[in-house]
Parts: C-alpha cells; structure tokens; sequence
C-alpha cells in the first residue's frame, strides 16, 4: 500500500548549512515583500538549520525586538503561508537588527567583529552570505568596505555575496561593477539574482527540453517557424517611478528576465546540469544573437500607456503618474526582434514583447512550427489549418499546451484546431514555492546554477547597448503611444505582419 501521495513526492530537499544570512536594506521594500516571507518559508519546511542567523542591517535606529516585530508584520502580509504561532519564537530568536550607516567604512570593522561573536553563539560556523537589498548606487560601495574589513574571505568557512538587478545599466556599467565585485570576491563567491530563474515554470524549460526524447530534434530551424516570448502586465508602474523613469521597460525586464527566456529555450544542451555546464551553454547562445546595431533598430518598438481602461477602471497614462515627468521619453513597452545567428537557429526570429498596462498578465513562450509542406485544405474545406504552436505557460495558469488540428465530426474532412494541455494545478498536487525560496536555499547551498555569471550579464548587455545609447536621438527609436489596456502601439504588429506573422492575443 501507498503511504505517501506519489503526486507529492520530490527528490529530497536539501538543508541549508549552518550560516549567517546578512541582509542589507533590512528596512526595504525587497526584504520585507520577498527575503524575510521567502527564509521563514525554508524554516517553516524544515529546510533551515538549527545554527542559523538573519541580521537585518539597516541605518535607522533599532533593537532586535523591534526588528522581530517588523519582521512578523512583514510575513503576516507577504508570505505565502500565514504564521505558525506555535514555530514563530523559534525563527524570530534567528533575528537580529544591526544599525551602520554602510557608506560608512569604518563601520564594517564592528561590523566583523560582532559577526564573529554571533558565529560563536548561534554556531554558524562562520559560513555568511551578504546579501545586497539596496539601491544599486550602494553596491560598489558596500563590497569594497566588505573586502577591506576581511569579510570577503574564506577560511574554511564561506562568504558569499548576493546582488539584485540592475546590474549597471548599460554595457559599460555592468563591466566596472563586476570588475568591482570580482577584485574583492571571487566569482564562485557571488550569485546575481535573476528572480525569473527561480520560478518553476522557467526552471521545466530545462526539464521540458532534454528530459523528453521527442522534442530535442524538432527544436530547431528545419520545424520551427519563429518564437514569441511575451511578458505582459496589467499593472502600471506603481508607486516605483523614481526608480522606472531611470531604467524603462528594455532595462527593466527585457535584457534580464526575458534574455533568460531566451536563453533557455535557445541554448544548445548542456554537457551536465552542473552550475557552469549550463551557464557555458546559455552565454554562447546570448553571444550568437546579433547585437542590435543601428541596422536592426527598425526591429526595435518603443511605446508609451496613454490614459485608458483595465478590467473596467479607467487609469491614467505613464506621463500623469505621480513623480513621471511630464515629457517622460521612457518607454513602458518594448517589442523587438531577435536573430540568433548559429546553425540552430540561422534564420528563426525570436519576437520578444514586454509592457505594462497590457490588457492581461501572462508571460509565454510560444514555439510556432512551420507549415506542412503540402497544403490539402483549401477555404472549401473549412479553412486552412493553422500551424502548430508549443506554448509554454510560466504564468499565470502554468502550463504547457500544443495546438494541433483534427477532424471535426461529420462527412467531410474537415480540420478544425484543438489543443493538448498540462496544467500544474491540476497534475501536480503541491503549491510551487516562490522564486526567491529556491533561490535563497540554493545560495545557502553553493548551488549557483540558477544564478547569472559575469560573462552571461556582460553578453546581455552587448545585444541591447547600442539602442539604449540611441533611444533618444534615433528616429526608428522614437516612441510610441498605446493606451493602456491595449496589446501595445500598432507599430508592434507591424514588426510582425511585414513578416507575414501576428502576436498571439
Ligand atoms: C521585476 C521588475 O524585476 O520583475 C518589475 O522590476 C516587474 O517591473 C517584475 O513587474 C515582474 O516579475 P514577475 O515575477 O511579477 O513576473
């Protein structure tokens, strides 16, 4: 007899190592919506070590109490799993709250003499991850002050250092932070969050691709027609425009969240599913897409929400939203075509497109095959049968599903389309964890593979750097408006329809 629910089985999780988990920005946004609900989920699965703690450093004023009671508010509204009074005392007594102003570099040597106390009394064994949740201005300046006071150094205990996006802004930027990072941490010392690596959905890329024998062979330019990836949100840009009038929709979701996408699907398989057999794989296939120079700049869509309705309510335009410029030339929607110049790929372009206030939220990929080479089914007989289409489903509603055409019932021999559809929701009987749980563990772990390396952000950047540096003189790069609750600016379906393609809707 079963004793266990084969639906709920999964390879045995892996506990974290006696560590201390440093966060600073402990006071922001990150910490409190993602970080703290995402470690008190790994404590609640039982994933957390007895010799663990969470030191929350931040330049406001503040004691422990006051840091576990924050931290309680903060879970309360954000994780996924509402507090187990009976296990809260036990994580809360991990909390601890330590006040320094971190431009400040004669503070880190308090800061490493009081973690080596804390490695002694809550047995952490000196293992100690920093994780930087601040406003990227910071980073430079925290690693340096980390390498001078010592903290950076690992004897026989561990130091890693976890960053957010943005990881510099254009080309250049992102080689001077990781020349930072790297003089003071080595690189298997550093994991560069993609928060997009850390959904399961995007993680079955992998699994989908080279854990079937029938999909491999088909994956490539002889069946494939072209890729649509789309990243589409309803939402605005909230109360974030200080933050999104610098960085834009390109910056902001384009060349990370989807080049991973495209990555992914792209890349060639790997030797083994070791942190740098994958990583190899994905940053040679970001090298074989063409940059998009001045040449390709008509591939390129820039647009703008104007004023218009979302589910019924009527929101205003990116320009009227508070603290936007009222000329603002940021774009809040991006559509571009990608080549990807390699055997695989030579001649299969990747539409990708990414807005907000879109009608819906859905991010996709969509493989469309090509056409049979004969047509039998003309307008007399119903129609002509449209393609095929893989799509796979990252969010929301996940899940895979393949479009494919069979006889409709009756005399004549009619094709009519019908699709075939997995559903996570329904074949698998278990919540998925949020991104940020596997990717915290997996930090904890040593594990960097669903984590950027230098080259692949480096890679990224190259594709889209000339654009970002003439988004503002280039005519083909001017923007375009769309009201919200639109599919974006028609010059997006243009990119497509002078190709004889439309978006998917
Ligand atoms: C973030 C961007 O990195 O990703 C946001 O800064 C965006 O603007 C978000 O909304 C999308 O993530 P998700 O997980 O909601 O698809």
């Amino acid at each position: 007899m079963l004793t266990t629910n084969p639906l709920r089985a999964g390879p045995a999780e892996r506990l974290a190592p006696p560590a201390t988990f440093a966060i600073f920005g402990a006071t922001g946004d990150l910490a409190q919506r993602k970080l703290l609900p995402a470690l008190y989920n790994l404590y609640l699965d039982g994933l957390l070590p007895e010799a663990f703690a969470l030191v929350g450093i931040g330049r406001r004023p503040g004691s422990d109490e006051h840091y576990r009671e924050a931290t309680l508010q903060a879970i309360q509204q954000f994780s996924r799993r509402a507090v187990d009074p009976a296990r809260w005392p036990r994580f809360a007594r991990f909390l601890h709250y330590w006040q320094m102003d971190p431009s400040d570099g004669t503070a880190y040597e308090q800061l490493a003499r009081w973690l080596a106390i804390l490695d002694v009394s809550a047995e952490t064994q000196g293992n100690r991850v920093f994780y930087l949740a601040t406003p990227p201005s910071l980073f430079p300046v925290i690693v340096r002050h980390l390498g001078a006071a010592g903290l950076a150094e690992e004897r026989g205990a561990f130091a890693r250092l976890v960053i957010e996006k943005p990881f510099g802004h254009d080309l250049a930027s992102a080689r001077e932070l990781n020349a930072v990072v790297n003089a003071v941490f080595a690189e298997h010392q550093v994991y560069r969050i993609d928060h997009y690596l850390g959904k399961e959905t995007v993680q079955n890329i992998l699994v989908f691709r080279f854990g079937n024998g029938i999909i491999e062979p088909i994956w490539n330019r002889r069946y494939v027609d072209h890729c649509q990836i789309t990243v589409a949100e309803s939402s605005g840009i909230g109360s974030r425009a200080g933050f999104y009038e610098e960085t834009g929709a390109l910056r902001d979701v384009v060349a990370n969240h989807m080049m991973q996408l495209v990555a992914l699907v792209g890349m060639e398989p790997p030797l083994d599913l070791q942190a740098d057999s994958v990583r190899d794989e994905k940053v040679k296939l970001l090298r074989a897409i063409q940059p998009l120079g001045p040449a390709q700049f008509t591939n390129v869509v820039r647009g703008q929400y104007t004023a218009g309705w979302i589910g019924g309510e009527w929101v205003p335009g990116y320009r009227e939203e508070p603290g936007v410029a009222p000329d603002s030339q940021t774009e809040t929607f991006v559509a571009l075509k990608l080549l990807v110049e390699n055997w695989r790929w030579a001649g299969v372009p990747f539409y990708l497109r990414h807005g907000k206030r879109l009608p819906r939220r859905v991010t996709e990929i969509a493989i469309q095959f090509k056409e049979p080479p004969r047509q039998f089914f003309s307008e007399a007989d119903g129609g002509r049968p449209p393609p095929n289409v893989l799509v796979l489903r990252i969010q929301p509603d996940e899940g895979i599903s393949l479009r494919f055409v069979a006889k409709g019932p009756g005399p004549a021999l009619t094709p009519r389309e019908v699709t075939m559809d997995f559903r996570y929701a329904t074949s698998f009987d278990r919540d998925p964890p949020e991104a940020y749980e596997r990717l915290l563990l997996d930090c904890l772990n040593g594990d960097s593979t669903l984590f950027a390396r230098r080259d692949e952000i480096e890679a990224m950047w190259a594709i889209f750097d000339q654009v970002l540096h003439h988004q503002r003189e280039d005519p083909a790069l001017a923007l375009h408006f769309y009201p919200a609750g639109t599919w974006g600016p028609a010059e997006a379906d243009h990119l497509l329809q002078r190709e004889g393609r439309a978006w998917r809707t």
